[in-house]
């Protein structure tokens, strides 16, 4: 299974896209993360595209687009992936198009989670994440179950993202309704586009993303046997 999840900074892509991989075995794959350890590792890309990242702008289509031409060829991706901010542009839409057709496999659906701009900011403002594992959390919405320990891996250090300052959240935001929002009529007129009220508790988002995509009974598939629960993308 293939689907896209679309939204705005803050709309809960990157959370519900860690539990659909975590419940589900469909694997994540983020942009964002992907260009973020990029420039940790401090690659000449890497560093390019922090800049742009810090500004609130979009990286050119070109580098995302060869980010992702590699995560598909990996193993981890063969029963299926989420992708995780990406597309962004018509133009990378129609790569992804391409990118598909050449592995014959196809979008199953696109998932848009619809949040109103206010919680959207509350939201980023609060944001944190595990510096091992990259788990996401929030000051109010979503601490970790021990106090300052990771649920996922047990790290003890958090950071927090140099683009969630007012100034670059702001014009993250401009930027999804220029060039990201043209994304919702391209997939509605193929019919996959499936519209999420995201300002809901988390689990209710889950559940419904689940039900809407009928893989409430679709577990990850077993390591020990090679037993693959979904299907190859
Ligand atoms: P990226 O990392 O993709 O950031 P984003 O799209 O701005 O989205 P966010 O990660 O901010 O939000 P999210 O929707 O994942 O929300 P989250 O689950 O964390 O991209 C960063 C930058 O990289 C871009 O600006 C661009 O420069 C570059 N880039 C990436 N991809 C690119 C591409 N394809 N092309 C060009 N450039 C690209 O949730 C937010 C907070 O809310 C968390 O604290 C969470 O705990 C909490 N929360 C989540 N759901 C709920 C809920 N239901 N109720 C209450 N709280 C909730």
């Amino acid at each position: 299974m293939i689907i896209i999840l679309l939204g705005p900074p803050g709309a809960g892509k990157g959370t519900q896209a860690q539990r659909l991989e975590r419940e589900h075995g469909l694997k994540q794959l983020s942009t964002g993360d992907m260009l973020r350890s990029a420039a940790k590792s401090g690659t000449d890309v890497g560093l390019r595209a922090k800049e742009v990242m810090d500004r609130g702008e979009l990286v050119s289509d070109d580098i995302v687009v060869q980010i992702i031409a590699e995560a598909l060829t990996r193993d981890e991706c063969v029963n299926g992936y989420i992708l995780d901010g990406f597309p962004r542009t018509v133009a990378q839409a129609g790569a992804l198009d391409a990118m598909l057709e050449q592995r014959g496999t196809k979008l199953n659906a696109v998932v848009e989670i619809v949040v109103p701009e206010d919680v959207l900011v509350e939201r980023i403002s609060g944001r944190f994440a595990c510096a091992k594992c990259g788990a996401t959390y929030h000051d109010k919405f979503h601490l970790p179950k021990k106090d300052c320990v990771c649920d996922e891996c047990g790290g003890t250090e958090f950071v927090r993202r140099d683009d969630d300052r007012p100034d670059a959240v702001r014009q993250r935001l401009k930027v999804y309704k220029a060039q990201t929002e043209p994304l919702l009529p391209y997939y509605r007129e193929r019919g996959i586009l499936i519209r999420i009220d995201g300002n809901r508790p988390m689990d209710e988002v889950a559940a419904e993303i689940d039900r809407q995509l009928g893989i409430e009974n679709l577990k990850p598939p077993k390591c020990d046997d090679g037993d693959a629960a979904g299907t190859a993308g």
